[in-house]
């Protein structure tokens, strides 16, 4: 098990547009008899130990899988500020392919690595890693949250981000009209682990919901849960849409795009949604309310971390999720009483939170 901890005097490194100046700790891993390469970012830990999950990803560059590193750590900052949890911002990046890659060698010397950040980092699931595998790390650590419930985890975030994004996207639709989401039309892009229950619940708040999602097997899933209740696609179109849930991929919310499917509100599950921070000026100026994601899609981090660390009882994690609805509120409320656009009044709220945590 080798380590080695950069200090911020390595900011001469080419990555892109992130700092290592802005990180607390980065600390990169190698274990050559597993063949594991990873990097762990803690970014912020004035609000408690960071937490976040680990991303297993075939990266071009090791310079793109520290940007991400770094990127997605600094996220998770916003995220658990925002949310209100006692937590700071870190993430995990494996480099690799998980579909060849993964073994459980490989699994049990990333969480030795882990481990050797004595709690300064607790680790989840993220794209290319999932409950079954925190159960192999979880045998060399207990900084790990999402193992499977036979393992004494928490299990499948999907369906409490769903409920933190409805209870966001009905707080937006509150300020866009009189009936709130009610008769509204709402285009879910992605019909995953989130959108599938997105899905329901919007159905459920009488909304009429358009489903489009590429692999035939989650359009499927989706109509036999909702008994074809639903329309489905393969990609979504306007412009009849009222409501634009981006549920699958980051980097897909444009003013472009919003305006070409008619909707008025943005609000949906996916990461980092914007493909250029200047975006969030574009939305703001064309009239159309962007619920930041990082707000919207915290339902999964309060329930692992309410669940699983803070021994909060299942009716306090759904009511603590179900409060993302006020922190949107409190944040489209900022945003329109000074006139700033949405993503930037989010960015405060994290700011005073951690400003008044320091002080
Ligand atoms: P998932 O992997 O279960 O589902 C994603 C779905 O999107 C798949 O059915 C896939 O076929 C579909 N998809 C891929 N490309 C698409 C496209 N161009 N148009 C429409 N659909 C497309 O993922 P999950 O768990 O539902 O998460 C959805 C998003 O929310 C991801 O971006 C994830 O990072 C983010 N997220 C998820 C959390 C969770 O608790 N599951 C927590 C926070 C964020």
């Amino acid at each position: 098990m080798q380590t080695m901890t950069i200090s911020p005097a390595a900011d001469a490194l080419d990555i892109g547009d992130e700092t290592l100046a802005g990180h607390e700790r980065v600390l990169f891993c190698r274990d050559d008899e597993s063949g594991l390469r990873a990097i762990i970012a803690i970014h912020d830990t004035t609000l408690g130990p960071g937490l976040g999950g680990t991303r297993f990803k075939a990266y071009p560059s090791d310079q793109d899988a520290l940007h991400d590193v770094l990127r997605l750590s600094r996220g998770m900052t916003s995220k658990n500020a925002a949310a209100g949890l006692p937590f700071g911002g870190a993430k995990a990046v494996i480099i690799g392919d998980p579909r060849t890659a993964k073994t459980p060698e490989l699994l049990r010397a990333y969480g030795r690595f882990v481990d050797s950040l004595e709690g300064r980092y607790v680790t989840a699931a993220d794209l290319g890693t999932n409950s079954d595998d925190l159960d192999v790390i979880g045998e060399v650590t207990t900084h790990v949250t999402g193992r499977t419930a036979a393992a004494g985890g928490s299990g499948d975030s999907g369906p409490a981000t769903a409920l933190g994004v409805f209870s966001a996207m009905r707080a937006g639709a509150e300020r866009q009209w009189d009936e709130g989401l009610k008769g509204r039309v709402v285009g879910v892009e992605g019909a995953g682990k989130v959108g599938g229950v997105l899905t329901r619940l919007l159905l459920d708040a009488g909304a009429t919901v358009v489903v489009a999602d590429p692999d035939p097997a989650a359009r499927e899933r989706v109509s036999a849960a909702t008994g074809g209740a639903v329309q489905l696609a393969e990609t979504l179109t306007g412009p009849e849409l009222d409501v634009y849930a981006p549920c699958a991929l980051g980097a897909t919310v444009t003013v472009e795009r919003a305006r070409s499917f008619g909707a008025r509100l943005v609000c949906g599950a996916a990461n980092n949604q914007l493909p250029t921070p200047h975006e969030d000026a574009a939305l703001h100026a064309a009239g159309i309310l962007w619920v930041p994601d990082y707000v919207a899609n915290a339902g999964g981090v309060i329930h692992l971390a309410g669940a699983e660390r803070l021994r909060r009882s299942p009716e306090e994690v759904t009511a603590d999720v179900r409060r993302i609805g006020d922190t949107a509120r409190e944040i489209l409320t900022r945003s329109a009483e000074s006139g700033i656009p949405t993503g930037a009044a989010a960015d405060e709220v994290v700011a005073a939170r951690l400003a008044a945590a320091r002080a």
